[in-house]
């Protein structure tokens, strides 16, 4: 059934500064020393987490040339995960948005095995994935799949539909050719395609069917868990809309868990449950969708949802423009990595102390001096 989409999102006015303050005395008023940083909401929700992140790190140490090794300089190391603890509940969809090069792409990768974790512990199902034997390996890579951003790069150009849905449905050990068959002729319906695109090829497709072909290969491995990394931006908005509207019917019918990471903030409004905002390879702030969109805490996040177009004058006024460098995940800066672009930098307990990610009594997690000291 086809939903609307776009247009939805209300006028969101942001808390004035006084406002977010204020709010932020409740943050400290419920501080419980065992909520912090232990992202351990899944009893006190009373849901249970399918994927369980504690203290993730993923550090690329880059390669030095030639030139660099004879002038003995340091190596460098990019953070893109930087000790993220996380839980993402059975059947829900967690957005996850920050600007570009934060480690969205990198922390979805990594949960999924594609890049080896640098630290920490991703426990799927309960069980920590380093424990898991070879057989249940396999079964972690089946159960847990990646919707890429690029339906034009993400699929084979050589291989038809019928070869590329055949090599996903091998890998869940479906071997039989008829078998096969018959389960790409149901997929094909059920991601808006029909039979007779079955001997086609990427190229013979627009860019939202692509998408759709994406979609029925991380399907054929019957997952539980799906990465969705930017899936829609490659498309116009007409068929973003689409892709959208698939993905959350198959939520609804398979009981798929989502990760769901986009740019657009109406995408993620519209398609999450919950909201994880990261900078620099950290969480910065996490809650219900509607909790967050409506009291946005941490600096970070109120000038990211400021910069929403607004039709009201007064709404657009509140835009909070960031000022300073943006800093790299090669170099972060000291103590709280936001600190050099922050608004409400509190002096030297922000740029040396790294705040920990503190959650009220209504599980809105924030890593901010200034939310915790009010
Ligand atoms: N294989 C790699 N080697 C070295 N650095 C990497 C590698 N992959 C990613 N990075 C770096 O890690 C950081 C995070 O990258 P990532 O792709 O996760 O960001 P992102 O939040 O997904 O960005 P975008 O919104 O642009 O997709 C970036 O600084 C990036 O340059
Ligand atoms: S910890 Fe300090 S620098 Fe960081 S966001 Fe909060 S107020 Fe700003
Ligand atoms: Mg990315």
């Amino acid at each position: 059934m086809a939903k609307i989409l776009f247009g939805f999102l209300p006028p969101l006015s942001l808390p004035p500064m006084g406002r977010g303050q204020m709010l932020a005395k409740t943050l400290t008023k419920t501080r419980d020393p065992v909520a912090i940083c232990d992202g351990g909401r899944g009893q006190t929700l009373g849901k249970t987490p399918l994927v369980e992140l504690r203290g993730l790190k993923k550090h690329y140490v880059l390669k030095k040339s030639m030139l660099e090794k004879l002038a003995g300089g340091r190596e460098q190391v990019v953070k893109a995960v930087d000790g993220v603890d996380l839980q993402i509940f059975n059947g829900e969809t967690l957005g996850l948005v920050g600007e570009s090069g934060c480690g969205k792409s990198t922390l979805g990768r990594t949960i999924l095995q594609l890049h080896p974790p640098s630290a920490g512990d991703i426990i799927f199902d309960g069980k920590p994935i380093h424990d898991l034997k070879r057989e249940e390996r396999r079964d972690f890579c089946r159960q847990a799949q990646i919707i890429f951003q690029n339906p034009y790069s993400s699929l084979n150009p050589r291989k038809s539909v019928r070869q590329i849905l055949a090599l996903a449905l091998r890998a869940r050990g479906l071997s039989d050719p008829n078998l096969q068959e018959e389960e790409i002729r149901l997929l094909l319906p059920r991601v808006g395609l029909s039979e007779a695109h079955i001997d086609r090829y990427p190229h013979q497709f627009s860019g939202g069917q692509r998408q759709r072909i994406g979609v029925a290969r991380a399907l054929a491995l019957k997952p539980r868990f799906v990465v969705a990394d930017e899936p829609v931006s490659a498309l116009d908005v007409s068929v973003q809309a689409q892709i959208i509207n698939l993905l959350e019917e198959l939520q609804a019918e398979f009981q798929l868990t989502y990760l769901f990471v986009a740019h657009d903030l109406s995408v993620i409004h519209h398609i999450s449950d919950r909201v994880a905002v990261m900078y620099l390879g950290k969480i910065v702030e996490i809650a219900e969708t509607e909790e967050l969109f409506n009291d946005p805490r941490h600096p970070y996040t109120q000038a990211l949802l400021s910069a929403i177009p607004r039709v009201d004058k007064e709404a657009r006024s509140t835009r909070i423009l960031l000022t300073g460098t943006v800093p790299t995940p090669i170099d972060s800066p000291a103590g709280c990595a936001f600190h050099p672009r922050c608004f409400k930098r509190k002096g030297r307990i922000c740029e040396e102390q790294p705040p920990d990610l503190v959650y009220d009594s209504s599980w809105h997690g924030v890593a901010c001096h200034a939310c915790q000291m009010l």
